[in-house]
This record gives C-alpha cells, sequence and structure tokens, in this order.
C-alpha cells in the first residue's frame, strides 16, 4: 500500500465509543505499518475540556486497551500520542468553529501538513448535516489555489430513511464536491468483501458459472451473538434493517451481483454496484408480508446464562416493536439474475457471531447415484465466510469408498489464517488509509446510498403503515423466528445453520 499525503485528521467526537474503540488503535497501526504520512497530526474535538496532554492520556489508555498489537511498545505509543491535540466544542454552535480553525492553522504551520485535512465524524447522525455546513461557513472545506485537499468522512447510517438521506446528500453537495466526501461502511473494508472481486474476477473457473442458468440462489447471513448492548437508545429506532441491510448487506450483495468493471478505478466500480441497487425489485406491500420476517429476542438461558429480552435493555421501550432480526428474500432484476432469488438475513442474540455468503449452484438435473435431496442441497456451494475464521469453502459431493455409489458431501476449505506471514488488516485500518490516499473506491457513493434507500423505504413504509404485520419473538441464542425458514420456498432447502440452538428455553412467540 502506499503511503498516505500529509494532512491533519479531525476527530468529531473523539470522546465517544467509535474513536476508542475502533479509529485510534486504527490509525496506530497504519504508523506501525509505515503507512502514515511523514507529517502528520491527529486533533480530537469533544465536548468536555480537556487539555492535549489530557486527551493524550486517554489516548495512550485506549491504545493498551483496544489495541490488538501483541507486542504493543510504551514508546511507540507515546511517540504516537505527542502528535494528538485536542479542541474543546459544542459541535451544534457555530461560535466555536474559529477556535477549532485556528488550531488547525497552527498545527498546519507546525507539521507543514500543506493544507490536508480529514474531518472524520463519528457524532451522532444528527451532527451529520450541521458539522458539515459550520466546517464550510468558516471555509474550511476550502480546498481552492493551493490550499490543500478537504475530505470528509461519514459514518452511517446516512440518513434515516429515503427522504433524509435525499435531504442530506443534497445539503453536503451545495458545499462539497461528490470527491470530498467518504461514506464510510466499514464492511466494505473487510478483506474478505475485497476477496469476492478477486475470487470472481480472477478466476476463470467461477465467473462462467456465476449467473441464473446456474446458481439456484444466494443467501447473505450476518448473525452477532451480542445483544444491542449500550446501544438500545440508538438501536430502537434504527432495527435491524436500517442498522445492516440498508447499507452493509446490500453492500455485500452488490459486490456479489455486480458485473465485471471495465477498470479498477473507483467510479467503474461503484457504477457496477449502483446499477445492481438500481436493479433490486422494488416490493408491493404483499410482498413485504410475503418476503420479509422479522423478530425480536426475548430472554433466554445460554449455555447457563441468563440473557436479557431486547425489552429488558436499557434504552429500550417496554412494549418496543424493534426488528433485532430481519430475513428477507429479494430479486435482480436483470439479465444475469432473473429469476434467482437473494436471501438475507440477519440479526442480533441468534447463536454464534458469523457473516457469510453462501452461494447455492442448482443441482445437476438427473440425480444419476439416487441422492436424497438433503445431501444434494448441501453439495454445491461456494461459502464465502467474511467473518469469523475468514476464508472460502467449496463442498461438493463425493463418492463414499466402498461398495455402491453412494454420495458424501466434502470440503475443500481454505482459510486466511493459513497465509502465516499475511495479518489481515481491520477494516477501520484499510479505509482510513484509502480516504488518506484519496481512493473512494470503497466508499458509498450519493446515488448508490438513496438506491439502497429507495428498496429499504417501502419495507419501512409497510411496517408503519400495516401494524397486522407480525414481529416474532425468538429466544435469544436461537438462529431467530422459524417461520425465516418459510421464505425458502423449495422443500428440503434451507438457510446454511453454521451452529446449533444454544438457548435452553422457550418456544417462538408472537409479539
Ligand atoms: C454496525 C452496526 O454498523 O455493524 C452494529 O451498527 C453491528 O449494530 C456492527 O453490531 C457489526 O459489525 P461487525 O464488523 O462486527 O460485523
Amino acid at each position: 500500500m502506499n503511503r498516505a499525503e500529509n494532512h491533519i485528521l479531525v476527530i468529531f467526537g473523539a470522546l465517544g465509543d467509535l474513536t476508542k474503540r475502533k479509529l485510534i488503535p486504527a490509525v496506530f497501526k497504519l504508523k506501525r505499518h509505515k503507512l502514515l504520512p511523514e507529517k502528520f497530526a491527529i486533533i480530537g474535538t469533544g465536548r468536555i475540556k480537556l487539555s492535549d496532554e489530557d486527551f493524550r492520556k486517554k489516548m495512550l489508555d485506549t491504545l493498551n486497551e483496544f489495541s490488538d498489537d501483541n507486542d504493543l511498545k510504551k514508546s511507540d505509543a507515546e511517540e504516537f500520542v505527542s502528535s494528538i491535540y485536542f479542541t474543546v466544542m459544542n459541535f451544534a454552535d457555530d461560535s466555536d468553529y474559529p477556535g477549532l480553525k485556528k488550531k488547525l492553522t497552527e498545527l498546519e504551520k507546525k507539521y507543514g501538513t500543506g493544507g490536508n485535512v480529514i474531518f472524520y465524524l463519528a457524532t451522532p447522525p444528527s451532527l451529520y448535516g450541521v458539522i458539515p455546513l459550520d466546517l464550510a461557513k468558516h471555509g474550511m472545506n476550502d480546498q481552492s489555489n493551493g490550499k490543500g485537499w478537504k475530505r470528509l468522512i461519514i459514518e452511517k447510517p446516512f440518513g434515516y430513511d429515503l427522504q433524509s438521506g435525499k435531504e442530506l446528500n443534497a445539503k453536503l453537495l451545495k458545499h462539497y464536491e461528490e470527491d470530498q466526501l467518504y461514506r464510510i461502511d466499514h464492511y466494505l473494508g473487510k478483506e474478505t468483501v475485497q476477496n469476492i472481486m478477486v475470487t470472481r474476477f480472477s478466476n476463470g473457473i467461477f465467473e462462467p458459472l456465476w449467473n441464473r442458468n446456474y446458481i439456484h440462489h444466494v443467501e447473505i447471513t450476518s448473525a452477532e451473538n451480542i445483544g444491542v448492548e449500550n446501544r438500545g437508545g440508538y438501536y430502537e429506532d434504527s432495527g435491524a434493517l436500517r442498522d445492516m441491510v440498508q447499507n452493509h448487506l446490500l453492500q455485500v450483495a452488490g459486490v456479489i451481483a455486480m458485473e465485471p468493471p471495465p477498470s479498477f478505478e473507483s467510479n467503474a466500480i461503484r457504477n457496477e454496484t449502483l446499477k445492481v441497487f438500481q436493479s433490486l425489485r422494488p416490493m408491493t406491500s404483499a410482498d413485504v408480508e410475503r418476503n420479509v420476517i422479522r423478530g425480536q429476542y426475548g430472554p433466554a438461558t445460554v449455555r447457563g446464562e441468563k440473557i436479557a429480552g431486547y425489552r429488558e435493555e436499557k434504552g429500550v421501550k417496554k412494549d418496543s416493536r424493534t426488528e433485532t432480526f430481519v430475513a428477507l428474500k429479494m430479486y435482480i432484476d436483470n439479465w444475469r439474475w432473473g429469476g434467482v432469488p437473494f436471501y438475507i438475513r440477519t440479526g442480533k442474540r441468534l447463536p454464534t457471531r458469523v457473516t457469510e455468503v453462501v452461494i447455492h449452484f442448482k443441482p445437476t438435473p438427473h440425480q444419476l447415484f439416487g441422492r436424497g435431496r438433503a445431501v444434494n442441497d448441501s453439495c454445491n456451494q461456494l461459502v464465502i465466510r467474511i467473518q469469523p475464521d475468514e476464508g472460502i469453502l467449496l463442498k461438493f459431493g463425493m463418492k463414499t469408498p466402498g461398495s455402491g455409489y453412494n454420495v458424501q458431501t466434502v470440503n475443500m476449505d481454505f482459510h486466511y489464517s493459513d497465509l502465516k506471514n499475511e495479518t489481515l488488516p481491520a477494516a477501520y485500518e484499510r479505509l482510513l488509509h484509502d480516504c488518506m490516499t484519496g481512493d473512494s473506491t470503497l466508499f458509498a457513493r450519493a446515488d448508490a446510498v438513496e438506491a439502497c434507500w429507495s428498496f429499504v423505504q417501502p419495507i419501512l413504509d409497510t411496517w408503519k403503515e400495516n401494524k397486522k404485520i407480525k414481529i416474532f419473538g425468538y429466544p435469544a441464542g436461537t438462529w431467530g423466528p422459524e417461520h425465516a425458514d418459510t421464505l425458502i420456498e423449495e422443500p428440503g432447502v434451507t438457510w446454511r445453520y453454521p451452529c446449533k440452538n444454544l438457548s435452553d428455553d422457550g418456544l417462538y412467540c408472537e409479539l
């Protein structure tokens, strides 16, 4: 990877969780890998008054707690934090911005960064339409006449629905060029998501089969075993559809389903994923009722431990109808994918943490060896494991040794961990570095964000309007409501269950 260009990184929300857990450890890693520019400093901003020294101490603690560096050296960490500064500000108060500008100008002189700045918005989403406008008001978006580049990284959720997503884009595009805006979707930063493109477009063996003629259906699962943790307040207004499907999982579907781009240039790739989002078949209310299943986890005992239900979590209403699980069936109406169902499933408090894509190839036209449907179904699968234990697994049928012609499923299994000398860069490390080098390939473009909202909006509207649509309870530690199985209509074909239910409790219920 190239070394990034000299610049200052300004983090809004520097006292928050994201900065602590992801951003500072990722920037530190870039430094350790010699990918940070020679001239570089960080300004953290937050609402509590802290001196630079106080903030540096906090960042040292952060590194000790969250850096995955096995041999973290005190001297390296201290050297790293010595170029971190802090400015107190209320982001919603425009009179606080000149203070930031002054600090930025001083540090630009001190470090010789040539006016290049990345502003990272690690704040509540309500500020995404505020901070960039105030920065612009005070001229901090200006990149004219050798003033250096200015880039903005914006966390998800980008908008709350189609309308707010569009409004936010319009607001930002009034003051910034599209190529200054880096809408982060950390799933695109995952090594294995990028590897989907390499698997598809650098191997002659897969691409010819990658279409409706050979693929029966595609399954994308992102399961988490954690609950909403301390994010109940945010999650209550979001739910799994907005939190995971509108962004991460549709982006993964985009990479799975895209046409080969003419070049590996940022817009060439993003043009192709956009076409996928634009080809998603819009759902009618009847489709939503039939093809989208939502659920919410209830209390349960998992491996002997009592787990609270979603409604008992902090910040969650006692009669909440927010979904913590969603499974849906969708179609991509284009030449390549006509008629091939794509199944997406995600949820919290499922039995395990796994994100994977399963390409189910069609069975052979004639079952010569009299295989049962169940065996046949588990052959012919390509499993792309996005996390954990990143890798690729091909499942196919083989003759069971001995007399007769019995077929059993066997695996060809590649694990990234087998590449002994390679470590997988964390998503934030990769994406921050891409922004530092001006590469926006793995960031969501305005039109793509809006196209994804357009697909999700009818689901949100139908749920809002039709209160009769059920939300199913599922015990924590299980694979979500069993009704999700009914989405796959073909007899004998089911979701892939990488592990069994763990809950000792209860049955599925209707909320
Ligand atoms: C975030 C969601 O974007 O992604 C979280 O807001 C979710 O709710 C997380 O837990 C999952 O990310 P990962 O990388 O752990 O799969």
